[in-house]
């Protein structure tokens, strides 16, 4: 660890004949420290100090500088090396050192008392590494440092006192700890002080008025603390002030209406969460440089001053969750002047008490809106047709108000017929909407959820709603709707919930119902449906569909107690089904597959010798080669009845079974003979989950589709997202990198899963991702002969299919990689890679490499863009996306193996951790 005493003078005799005079004045204590800062370095994944070697003078060693004079040590600097080790209070004795950077990587230590050495120096940023431990109050022997970045550590205890001495301090970030205390008054007297990030630590104790001294601050970040009290009137001084965020703490009291005048060069006001009261300050017309007020969560009262015209720079509003509205007046007046606003993306007033009447003006606002929430208001009268002109809106929700009148199509389509974007949700529910709905409505092709409920919408349910693909949600119940439920909605093959209750609906209960794959939640309740209710899937579940209130229906599942049908219902031909299929059984904990035809087993694959599980039945692991019956299989999976379907894909159907003989779960594959390639594939396919077994693979449960595009759901706020989203969704792209990374490498032989996206993904109550195979044939053995490879690589899905596919190329894990990018993208974009705004040479890809320069915001997924996205989320953010970018290269050669980007992705979460914490 310690060079001993021999050897070092060995070296130092070679230095001094080796090399030029330069090295030779060089301090020698300084060379011992430095070797012995290294000696303590587990991981330089980069070989970042190669270089500190003899061969090369000190003062050219990577990160190190020296004083042009003297040739002593002024800089370390190594920030985002990935470096991990202890850090050697051999530093100590770096006794010129001015700059320490070493920010962004994996060093663990305390400040030791060696630091208090450092006398002379001034810029210490260690930021984003795991040190611990307390502050110590010597840290005054550092009288020249301008600069403390602490960021993102693991250090406790108080801010000592002694900070306050030091009077040269121009940053001090300290966030993302565990600091407890309080905030220390003689902070106050700091005068050069521009940055005081002490936010998402456990912080009590009120905000001290000594920080009004504070003249030349410009950054106070103090949220996610646990102050409480009234914010220092003497706070409002600090002219200087752009972002001043103290949300998520206890406090209270109100804002002084002249705020804005006496903060004139405020852009980020966040006091979200909090206990304020009172009135939005009336100066707020004179906030022009102001970009996000949040205020969204408090108790704000009164009007929302009328005149917002000058706020020129503003992009986000979040009044929502206060009672603000006032009385007998148009609460909606600010409305017009809101049209200047020409940066606004979001506007969020839900659950407020405004009334009145939506202008017509807002269809001069800004076209880079995005979400528009004004649910749970009074609001009354028509929705103006003006609003189509909002061509880039994803989130309308104006349930829960007091609008009349149709629907107008300009939400669908504006007066120059340009597709408006709606993709997150169109709420229109508990209003008093009349008339049809127009069939326009069929072009929302992006749109993930739309309620209509508790209106007085009359007509046919428009069968162009089939042409919405992707809905999850629709709510049409308690309406005026007449005729029949479509047959092109059997296309809505993602819709979990679909209610229909309490209209006028007649005609039998189409059959298609019992087959759509993801419906959880079916309410036909109070219409005139008649004739033989389907059996099946969903209408096994008692909780989970509804038929009541319709007199004329028998049949269905005995549970529903229904009259039986006078007809008889007819019998599925089973037969012939069952002799054109193949049935597959893979075991879900260990791989056990055999193959039937018309119910005699003809081939059997023996179950790989490295399953062995202490679980596993005596019976099966006895014999290696189990058979089961056709019989078994058939009770296993009650008779393949479509309650037990967990998925289906172009080459067959999987279905859950419990085998009856031990209660083990497995999954019965079915396979489409009558598919071209089916039998081929069959083979290599075995071969391929026989060697499967990871915990991100195969376990039946919600996909990522629906999760990655939620469901607006009723009570508004998109706030609840906004936390958990980055985290969970980079979990999510790390258990998928896993996944796909095992397959590549970690299995027997390589595996190229060839379908990847995001319906393909399971989720479990955990949010633990795991990759699926359910469309069937997309496992594939390299070895696999060429034209199986191309055939199946031609059943990817469009979006995700990497460009060499389609110019023949063989399936490769690099097309895997391709796949696993786009989806990376559309997590953290919330953009499918079909999104109508892309076309030809320009997709996601290319949208995010083009868009990311103008920041973040361009590119993020609008939920994810309400709070303040800085620092070290920031920082994560662009990992992430660089990553995304690498792995969707046009070019195979290009891209970055599966292996390197779950590292990557693995150091964003750990910068992400402690931002979440
Ligand atoms: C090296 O620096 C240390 C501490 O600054 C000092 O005590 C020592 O005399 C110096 N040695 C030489 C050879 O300059
Ligand atoms: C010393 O560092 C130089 C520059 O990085 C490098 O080229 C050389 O290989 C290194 N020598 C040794 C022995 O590591
Ligand atoms: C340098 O620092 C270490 C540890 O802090 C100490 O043991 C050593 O005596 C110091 N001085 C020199 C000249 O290396
Ligand atoms: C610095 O403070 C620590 C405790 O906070 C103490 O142990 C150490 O001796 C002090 N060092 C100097 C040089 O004052
Ligand atoms: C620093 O602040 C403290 C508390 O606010 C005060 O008592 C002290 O006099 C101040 N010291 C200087 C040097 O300004
Ligand atoms: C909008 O801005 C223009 C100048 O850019 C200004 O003349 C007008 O008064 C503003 N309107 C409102 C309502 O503030
Ligand atoms: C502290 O360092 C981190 C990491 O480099 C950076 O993201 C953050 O902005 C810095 N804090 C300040 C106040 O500059």
């Amino acid at each position: 660890m310690i060079i001993n005493r021999p050897s070092f003078f060995l070296i130092l005799a070679h230095i001094i004949t080796a090399t030029e005079a330069a090295f030779v004045s060089t301090n020698e204590t300084e060379y011992r420290a430095l070797l012995a800062i290294k000696s303590q370095i587990i991981s330089d994944p980069f070989s970042a100090l190669s270089s500190w070697n003899d061969s090369v003078p000190l003062c050219a060693w990577n990160g190190v500088t020296c004083g042009k004079k003297h040739q002593r040590v002024v800089a370390l600097e190594l920030p985002s090396l990935q470096l991990m080790g202890f850090l050697s209070p051999y530093i100590g004795n770096l006794s010129f050192l001015r700059v320490l950077n070493l920010n962004d990587n994996g060093f663990h230590g305390t400040l030791s008392q060696e630091f208090s050495q450092l006398s002379r120096l001034r810029a210490l940023r260690m930021a984003i590494n795991s040190f611990q431990g307390e502050l110590p109050t010597n840290i005054t022997n550092h009288a020249y440092l301008s600069f403390l970045n602490l960021s993102r550590n693991n250090f406790h205890g108080r801010i000592p006192g002694e900070v306050g001495f030091l009077g040269k301090l121009i940053e001090i970030d300290l966030s993302l700890n565990h600091f407890a205390g309080t905030i220390p008054p003689s902070l106050g007297n700091l005068s050069a002080l521009s940055d005081l990030s002490l936010h998402s630590n456990n912080i009590g104790g009120s905000i001290p008025p000594e920080l009004g001294k504070l003249s030349n601050l410009l950054f106070l970040r103090l949220y996610s603390n646990n102050l409480s009290g009234s914010i220092p009137t003497t706070l409002f001084n600090i002219s200087s002030i752009l972002t001043f965020t103290v949300g998520a703490n206890n406090l209270s009291g109100s804002l002084p209406s002249d705020l804005f005048i006496t903060l004139p060069n405020l852009q980020l006001l966040l006091l979200r969460r909090s206990k304020f009261s009172g009135s939005i300050p009336t100066s707020i017309m004179n906030a022009s440089q102001l970009e996000m007020i949040s205020i969204l969560g408090n108790s704000f009262t009164g009007p929302v001053p009328v005149d917002l015209g000058g706020l020129k720079n503003l992009e986000v509003l979040a009044f929502g969750l206060n009672p603000l509205g006032i009385e007998g007046r148009d609460d909606l007046r600010f409305f017009t002047s809101l049209a200047n606003c020409t940066k606004l993306r979001v506007l969020s007033l839900y659950q407020n008490g405004l009334k009145g009447t939506l202008p017509n003006s807002i269809a001069n606002f800004s076209t880079s809106l995005t979400i528009l929430q004004l649910d749970f208001n009074f609001i009354s009268g028509v929705i103006p047709s003006g609003i189509g002109n909002l061509v880039n809106l994803q989130l309308l929700s104006l349930n829960f108000n007091k609008f009349v009148g149709r629907i107008p199509e300009s939400i669908v389509l504006d007066g120059l017929l340009r597709l408006t974007s709606l993709s997150l949700g169109l709420s229109l529910a508990s209003n008093d909407f009349s008339g049809p709905i127009s069939y326009q409505v069929g072009k929302l092709v992006n749109l993930q959820a739309l309620d209509l409920s508790e209106n007085s919408i009359s007509g046919e349910i428009p069968p162009t709603l089939g042409d919405c693909l992707v809905l999850e949600s629709l709510r049409l119940g308690n309406n005026q709707f007449t005729g029949t439920i479509p047959p092109s909605m059997s296309n809505l093959r993602g819709i979990e919930v679909l209610d229909v209750s309490r209209n006028n609906l007649s005609g039998p209960i189409p059959p298609f119902l019992a087959e759509l794959p993801f419906l959880k939640n079916l309410n036909l309740s109070f219409n005139m449906f008649e004739g033989e209710v389907p059996k099946g899937r969903i209408f096994g579940n008692l909780s989970a569909v509804s038929v009541v209130g319709n007199d004329k229906l028998c049949g269905g599942p005995p549970m529903l107690q229904l009259p039986t049908c006078k007809d008889g219902a007819r019998k599925k031909r089973r037969n012939g089904f069952w002799s054109q299929r193949i049935v597959l059984i893979i075991s879900v904990t260990v791989p056990i597959l055999l193959l039937l035809v018309g119910g005699i087993i003809t081939t059997v694959l023996c179950q790989s010798k490295r399953s062995k599980r202490e679980t596993t039945p005596a019976s099966l692991m006895e014999n290696h080669c189990p058979k089961l019956s056709y019989a078994e299989l058939s009770q296993a999976t009650d008779r393949f009845s479509p309650a037990n379907l967990v998925g289906e894909g172009s080459f067959g159907v999987v279905y859950k079974g419990v085998l009856p003989s031990n209660e083990q779960i497995v999954a019965v594959k079915v396979l489409k003979l009558e598919e071209k390639g089916s039998i081929k594939s069959f083979m290599a396919e075995c071969e391929a989950l026989r060697q499967i077994r990871h915990r991100n693979l195969y376990m039946p449960n919600g996909s990522l589709e629906k999760w990655l595009h939620p469901i607006l759901n009723m009570t508004g706020g998109i706030d609840n997202h906004t936390t958990f989203s980055v985290a969970q969704r980079l979990s999510i792209a790390i258990d998928v990198a896993t996944a796909l990374d095992y397959l590549h490498h970690r299995c027997h032989d390589c595996i190229v899963h060839c379908d990847l996206k995001p319906s393909n993904i399971l989720l479990d109550s955990d949010f633990v991702a795991h990759l699926s195979d359910f469309g069937l044939a997309k496992f594939l053995m390299a070895k696999a002969s060429r034209t199986q490879s191309s055939s199946i690589a031609i059943r990817g899905t469009v979006g995700y299919i990497p460009p060499e596919y389609g110019i023949g190329r063989e399936v490769s894990t690099q097309g895997d990689v391709y796949s696993f990018g786009i989806l990376l993208l559309e997590l953290f974009t919330g953009k499918r890679p079909t999104n109508p705004m892309f076309s030809g040479e320009f997709g996601l890809h290319e949208f995010v490499d083009r868009s990311l320069s103008h920041g973040l915001n361009q590119v993020l997924d609008p939920l994810l863009c309400l709070e303040e996205v800085q620092g070290n989320l920031h920082h994560c953010l662009v990992l992430i996306l660089r990553v995304g970018l690498m792995c969707s290269a046009a070019q195979p050669n290009e891209r970055i193996g599966i292996e390197e980007a779950a590292v990557e992705l693995q150091k964003a979460r750990d910068v992400l951790q402690v931002c979440t914490k």
